[in-house]
């Protein structure tokens, strides 16, 4: 007898930096109410899966070494999610070659699951709605359909509800890589701390800053940038003020925290001016190691889908 066995399928997805991220109060859930700004960026990790026996996960690329090869990662619980509804065995082995930094604020957990849902769509040829991916992807985690989406998109509520933003051109981004990583909830839970002690400034609406990404300025861009949760990952990760001074002081436009950190991203003026920032701030010793990025890209998609 002759069993077709389905070639495996890869999915690029891509990692984000907030540009603008306001946190309002804690909710009853433990999640905060947020309006954000996600911007998907040129670090991407490749995930493929393929029939096997059992659900496996394996890992490659410079931090494959921390990242989990169990049920904790959320790839597994993607293959478990999309395997219930569709009625089946999540049997498929995963692999993820990693270039998005871990727990660095990037969203590379969320990328790989949201490529995890795009990847069994195809393998499985369950033909699921945009609707229904994105409300697997609301499931994994607050970030995971902006990892589906891509682009540039407004997120409200925890994050996973999300208007597309319009922004012209390119922008170019150096990345300082941290030596460890910040666990979310406890940057969230900093910031709740700070909150209690003292008032901490809070970020307003985004309004001036979708119409500079309009203009595709990134001169205009650069001063509004903004990140609520950035008091709570210096307070937690007092270098990174050293970080930001360095970025600046290497002629970034701004930098910034990214998410709940410790990655710090900075806003370069072109391909060119990024490269040559890069440069710089990695001679001075302040990070991990550095990459050059650009952003918007799209979001999770299959490879060779062109
Ligand atoms: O949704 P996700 O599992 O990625 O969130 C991880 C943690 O980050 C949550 O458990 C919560 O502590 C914190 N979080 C939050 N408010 C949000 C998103 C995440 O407090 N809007």
């Amino acid at each position: 007898m002759l069993t077709v066995v389905p070639r495996p399928v890869s999915v690029r997805a891509p990692a984000k930096v907030n540009l603008h991220l306001a946190v309002g109060d804690l909710r009853p859930d433990g999640y905060h109410e947020l309006t954000t700004v996600f911007h998907a960026l040129s670090l991407v990790d490749d995930v493929s899966v393929v029939a096997a026996e059992t659900l496996s996960v394996s890992v490659y690329g410079d931090d494959a070494g921390i990242v989990p090869t169990d049920h904790t990662n959320l790839a597994w619980k993607a293959a478990e999610l999309v395997a219930a509804h569709a009625g089946r065995r999540p049997a498929v082995a995963i692999s993820i070659d990693k270039g998005i930094p871990v727990a660095g604020g990037m969203a590379g957990g969320s990328a790989d699951a949201a490529a995890t849902v795009v990847a069994l769509d195809a393998l499985w040829n369950l033909g699921l709605s945009r609707e229904k991916i994105m409300d697997f992807a609301a499931q994994l985690g607050s970030d995971v359909p902006f990892s589906v989406a891509g682009g540039t998109a407004v997120g409200t509520g925890r994050g996973e509800k999300l208007l597309p933003v319009l922004s012209r051109n390119s922008f170019h981004w150096v990345l300082a890589l941290a030596k460890g990583g910040l666990s979310t909830p406890a940057v969230y839970r900093e910031l709740d701390r700070l909150r209690e002690r003292g008032t901490p400034p809070r970020l307003g609406a985004p309004d001036e800053l979708m119409q500079a990404l309009a203009s595709g300025d990134p001169a205009r861009v650069g001063p509004l940038l903004g990140n609520d949760l950035q008091a709570a990952a210096l307070s937690l990760e007092p270098g990174l003020r050293r970080t930001l001074r360095a970025g600046t002081e290497a002629g970034a436009i701004a930098g910034i925290v990214s998410g709940s950190g410790p990655t710090c991203a900075f806003l370069c003026a072109s391909a060119d001016h990024a490269v040559e920032v890069g440069a710089e701030l990695s001679g001075a010793g302040v990070c991990r190691t550095v990459r050059v990025a650009s952003g918007p890209v799209p979001g999770a998609r299959v490879r060779g889908d062109g």
